[in-house]
């Protein structure tokens, strides 16, 4: 007889690109349920029971099709670099790789055939006696440009506390080359279409600056007395509205945590509304505020507005490592050697 108290299942989700795209699940003993699609390996939803039936935490479409029909990354897993790659040039042991580009004249978040574009092998695997979702994929040298090829594990745990625990794991197979994944997760926590009355909380003292291709010039601002000063818990609306003097009109930025908070809790975001939140734990040292400014009605196809997109209807938190990191002495080590293996965690711990 099974003694899991984390119940997992798998299921037919649709067919994309000539593939089964497959859909897990973990459920807990309060009813809180994760899943993920293989495609991209995408956080799917992460719901929560409520007095009339379930409410979704994170943004998601129907179909499979929805997610690589924008540019918004939704909840999707991102790698082998999350963030902008300045030329797509990457600076590595004395060399320069020309990777391939995506926006322009910049490498963002791992090229055109990055984690997100890849149908992901998952498997439902007990570990310690309860069922985790865990997604595998060797990621070519030759399929995304980046020197040398990885193996790469995506493990989701759900925990009985309402943690889901994300896990990243790295073998770098025959070269040196670079890790830094994240997941473009893309919360609302509330009932209402836009985040305007959530509250965010980040333990960060500086955020990047950056050019006008939003690259990182290497210089750490403060966000004392700025609309970046998220150290207290703040109205993101009004953050927000705090913004409307700059080309987004709302944040996507990103904030160097402080050391003490790396391994900690990074950011809180809330909905006083309705009491839910969620507390973000990682060892990465930045985080991207993406406020989903730009969101339109075209090719958004969102479950939670029945179709379209709207600004602010989401926000994505992005636990990284600063971007471009082998280009700045102090941005931290992406590296990998090869044979070594690196391991990152994202844990998302919700109350409500
Ligand atoms: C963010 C990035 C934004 C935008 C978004 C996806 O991580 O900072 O500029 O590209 O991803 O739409």
């Amino acid at each position: 007889m099974s003694t899991n108290s984390i119940k997992a299942s798998s299921t037919f989700f649709d067919r994309f690109n000539n593939q089964d795209i497959v859909k897990f699940s973990l459920t807990n003993q309060n009813n809180v349920t994760v899943s993920a699609i293989s495609l991209g390996a995408t956080l799917y939803e992460f719901s929560i029971p409520t007095n009339t039936g379930r409410t979704n935490l994170v943004l998601n479409y129907p179909n499979s099709g929805d997610y690589l029909a924008n540019p918004f990354y939704v909840s999707m897993g991102i790698g082998r670099t999350g963030g902008r790659i300045k030329d797509g040039q990457l600076p590595l042991n004395g060399q320069t790789y020309q990777l391939q580009t995506n926006e322009g004249t910049t490498t963002l978040h791992g090229g055109p055939n990055g984690f997100n574009t890849q149908v992901w092998d998952g498997e439902i695997v007990e570990e310690d006696g309860e069922p985790t979702i865990q997604f595998h994929h060797t990621q070519l040298s030759s399929e995304d440009g980046f020197p040398g090829d990885i193996d790469v594990t995506i493990i989701y745990r759900l925990t009985n506390d309402n943690t889901l625990k994300l896990t990243f794991e790295a073998t770098a197979l025959n070269e040196d080359t670079v890790f830094n994944p994240t997941y473009h997760t893309y919360f609302n926590l509330g009932d209402n279409d836009t985040i305007l009355k959530h509250n965010l909380q980040v333990n960060a003292e500086q955020h990047l600056e950056f050019d006008d291709k939003k690259l990182p010039t290497g210089n750490f601002l403060s966000v004392e007395n700025t609309p970046f000063d998220f150290r207290q818990t703040t109205s993101l609306g009004n953050a927000i509205q705090n913004m409307q003097n700059t080309p987004e009109k709302g944040f996507d930025d990103i904030f160097k945590i402080n050391d003490d908070a790396i391994n900690n809790t990074i950011a809180t975001l809330q909905d006083p509304e309705t009491n839910r939140s969620v507390s973000i734990t990682s060892d990465r040292n930045g985080l991207v505020v993406f406020t989903a400014n730009s969101f339109t009605k075209e090719d958004m196809n969102f479950s939670r507005t029945n179709g379209i997109g709207i600004p602010y209807e989401g926000v994505a938190l992005e636990a990284q490592n600063l971007p471009d990191a082998t280009r700045f002495d102090n941005f931290g080590d992406i590296i990998i050697k090869a044979g070594e293996t690196k391991v990152h965690e994202i844990d998302y711990h919700v109350e409500f």
